[in-house]
């Protein structure tokens, strides 16, 4: 499975970068304006970090002129540029187009299997279904990726499904048993990730036994010598 991380925050795409685990980005207007900085100059940075691993910046027309023109512009920023349409009639048009012009597309604010089945048949390189906004309304939303991939598999539509709206860990371990190509994690949950009580105490008990051992200073001193 392919980890993207959702934010705008370059500091933290940084870090999550050194880490060597990261597969893409995925922002939206709100991460947008949480940085509280111009936009240009932090897509421009990401964009940097990233190199040839996919980007998304949404477009925030309603209509698909309006909208081709956003991804028009934002794709003219760097070859690996996801242009990211909402799941709306003319949104699906825009895509349609921006496919034949070889612009990679990522339709948001999918809520249904359906939306997501008409994303795939628009020809989206990829889809975002939003599990946490679902479940935070009592629906399994977990559920929209397991059918979104079953329909992949039955038809071979080359949309990949990024599990997106990720809360907390578990939606990680869910997403990767429902198959699902991406997942896109908040850098607070991608943290959380790496941790679990009993490796911190674990690694405790291991340096403290090490101690003892008596010749624990000599045996990484020497220098590697080549075989
Ligand atoms: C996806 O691409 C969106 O940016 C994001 O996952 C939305 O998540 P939220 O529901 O936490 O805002």
């Amino acid at each position: 499975m392919k980890f993207f991380l959702d934010t705008a925050n370059v500091d933290e795409i940084r870090t999550a970068n050194d880490w060597g685990l990261l597969d893409g980005v995925t922002t939206n207007p709100s991460l947008a304006a949480k940085e509280g900085r111009e936009f240009r100059d932090v897509a421009a940075e990401i964009l940097d970090i990233m190199g040839d691993r996919p980007v998304s910046l949404e477009t925030v027309s309603t209509d698909a002129e309006g909208m081709m023109h956003e991804a028009r512009i934002l794709s003219s920023w760097a070859p690996n540029v996801v242009a990211k349409i909402p799941l709306l009639p003319d949104g699906l048009k825009a895509v349609q187009v921006l496919r034949e012009e070889g612009i990679k597309t990522n339709v948001t604010l999918v809520f249904s299997t359906n939306q997501g089945l008409l994303a795939a048949k628009a020809g989206a390189t990829y889809v975002s279904p939003f599990i946490g906004r679902l479940d935070d309304r009592a629906h399994d939303g977990m559920e929209l990726v397991r059918e979104l991939m079953h329909i992949n598999d039955i038809y071979g539509y080359d949309t990949e499904v990024i599990t997106a709206s990720v809360r907390h860990p578990r939606h990680v371990v869910e997403a990767a048993l429902a198959g699902a190509d991406i997942v896109t994690v908040p850098f607070a949950v991608m943290k959380k990730l790496f941790n679990h009580p009993l490796t911190d105490v674990g690694l405790e008990n291991f340096l403290a036994d090490w101690e003892t051992v008596p010749d624990k200073d000599d045996i990484f001193r020497d220098e590697l010598v080549p075989a």
